[in-house]
């Protein structure tokens, strides 16, 4: 068939096009076709997937949050905790001695990426009022299961820390978590200003992402290395309003992690947070982020 159809070209006298035609044939043809075919098949799946995620707005308490979360893809919430909490969450934390600069040697579970300069220690109920007050906060469980339907849970709690001044870890590239649902909630138990790393958040890009189907169809099909980071320069052409997570300690941000988010590189002091984070799909471990 390819044969006869550049034969013919050529027989009258198209002979750049039969050239063009054949190195089409030759090299691409049948990766595209695969490709489209991989693609049609995965938008199946992804399709049914985010059918069965469905808002519920009275399932929560946490109005304002809610709306905030659906249009732009975040929350602020200045003091959520009473100063009583946030202090008998600071006392737990304070108790984990070399922590905050990497040097942690106690028992729970802690992971540390010294070229990265952060690190990040599981909760666990034996630290008591880290577990009793923000771990199992039932509002936030709520708000994530108003926002995304009814399986969402609680799937990792963790203390945080981003000590290495001038270090880039690998969040520091803009990149979403996932291509399923993902809700995550930080506490800060510091201030954070625009010299302790603050997150940023590009405004509403949960759902203004024109190429968000290829790019998670290649995270879902290419290796984690292939896919993770990188080739994100697209959402400079967004023009995406950028949110920095700055906020007194006690400030609680909470955001959709599906939205395009970005680290940034610790100038001085350290960066110190809870973070819960709720999913539809993977049960509780001790996650490093
Ligand atoms: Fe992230």
């Amino acid at each position: 068939m390819k044969y006869f159809l550049i034969q013919s070209l050529n027989k009258v006298g198209l002979k750049s096009f039969s050239n063009k035609i054949n190195n089409y044939l030759s090299n691409f043809f049948f990766s595209q076709i695969f490709l489209k075919l991989s693609l049609f098949f995965f938008r199946k799946s992804y399709t049914k997937y985010w059918s069965k995620v469905n808002s519920n707005e009275s399932l929560t308490n946490l109005k304002e949050q809610y709306n905030d979360l659906k249009q732009n893809g975040f929350s602020k919430i200045d003091n959520y905790f009473s100063k009583k909490e946030l202090s008998q969450i600071s006392k737990d934390v304070k108790k984990l001695k070399g922590f905050t600069n990497g040097k942690y040697k106690g028992t729970f579970y802690y992971k540390n990426f010294p070229k990265d300069g952060i690190c990040s220690l599981g909760i666990d109920p034996s630290l008591e009022n880290c577990f009793n007050i923000f771990t199992k906060n039932t509002k936030f469980l709520s708000l994530a299961k108003a926002l995304y339907g009814n399986d969402m849970r609680l799937t990792s709690s963790s203390v945080l820390c981003k000590y290495g001044k001038d270090k880039i870890d690998s969040s520091n590239v803009p990149h979403w978590d996932d291509w399923r649902v993902r809700l995550k909630i930080f506490l800060l138990l510091e201030d954070v200003t625009m010299k302790n790393a603050p997150m940023i958040y590009f405004k509403a890009s949960h759902k203004k992402i024109p190429w968000r189907f290829e790019k998670d169809f290649s995270s879902v099909f290419l290796s984690y290395e292939a896919s993770a980071g990188g080739s994100w320069w697209p959402i400079e052409n967004l023009n995406l309003e950028k949110v920095y997570f700055t906020g007194k300690k006690g400030t609680c941000y909470i955001f959709d992690a599906t939205g395009v988010h970005s680290g940034t590189q610790l100038i001085s002091g350290k960066r110190l947070m809870l973070m819960n984070m709720y999913t539809n799909h993977l049960d509780y471990t001790f996650r490093s982020y």
